[in-house]
C-alpha cells in the first residue's frame, strides 16, 4: 500500500528546487574547479598570444604573413618596357593582378582588387598612380598602399623574381598592420 501511496501525486516534500539532486560539497566544489581552468587556459592562451612567435602563428594564420605559392612566369623583361605594366593571373586563375615596371631593375605587382570595394585598380602611368575608378582611390606604386579616396588598406604585394629574362611571381605578401 505504501506503493499505492507513491502512486497519489502528492509530492513528499517541498519541492521547489532541485539540488537534492546534486552532492552539494563535490559538484560545487568541481564548478569552481572547472570554471578557474578554464580562466587558466584562457590566460595561457592570452599569454601566448603576446609571445613573439604567437604573435607570429597567430599573423600567418590570420593572412597578414607572406604566403608561398608556386612560382609562375609573368613576363619576359624584354617585354615590358620602363612605365609600363602587364595584367595577369596570381595566385588563383581568377585573382587579377597588375605587373608594373617602374625602373630599369624595379618591378612592382600587386593583386589589382580595390581594398574598398573590390573594384579593379589599374595603372596610371601620367598619374604615377594605380587608380581605383568606382569611388576615385588612388595607391602608391612604390608600396601599393592608399594615398587618397576611400581605401584604408594596401593592396596585397605579389612577391617578384628575376630569373632568366623573365619576371616571376613568387608569393603574396598579404596586408600589413
Ligand atoms: S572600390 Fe575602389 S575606391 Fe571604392
Amino acid at each position: 500500500m505504501d506503493n499505492e501511496a507513491g502512486k497519489n501525486n502528492k509530492v513528499p516534500f517541498e519541492e521547489d528546487n532541485y539540488t537534492h539532486n546534486i552532492h552539494k560539497n563535490n559538484e560545487r566544489q568541481l564548478d569552481r574547479r572547472g570554471f578557474l581552468k578554464t580562466m587558466v587556459g584562457a590566460a595561457g592562451v592570452f599569454a601566448v598570444s603576446t609571445l613573439p612567435w604567437g604573435g607570429l602563428a597567430a599573423k600567418e594564420l590570420m593572412g597578414f604573413g607572406k604566403s608561398s605559392h608556386p612560382k609562375k612566369k609573368i613576363a619576359d623583361v624584354r617585354a615590358l618596357k620602363v612605365g609600363e605594366a602587364v595584367e595577369f593571373h596570381y595566385p588563383g586563375d581568377h585573382e587579377s593582378a597588375l605587373l608594373i615596371r617602374l625602373g630599369d631593375n624595379q618591378y612592382k605587382a600587386y593583386q589589382n582588387a580595390c581594398t574598398h570595394l573590390k573594384c579593379p585598380v589599374f595603372w596610371s602611368r601620367e598619374e604615377d598612380q594605380l587608380v581605383c575608378p568606382c569611388h576615385h582611390g588612388f595607391f602608391d606604386p612604390q608600396s601599393g598602399k592608399p594615398t587618397a579616396g576611400p581605401p584604408r588598406r594596401a593592396l596585397p604585394e605579389i612577391l617578384l623574381e628575376l630569373d632568366g629574362g623573365a619576371i616571376y611571381a613568387t608569393g603574396v605578401k598579404r596586408y600589413e598592420t
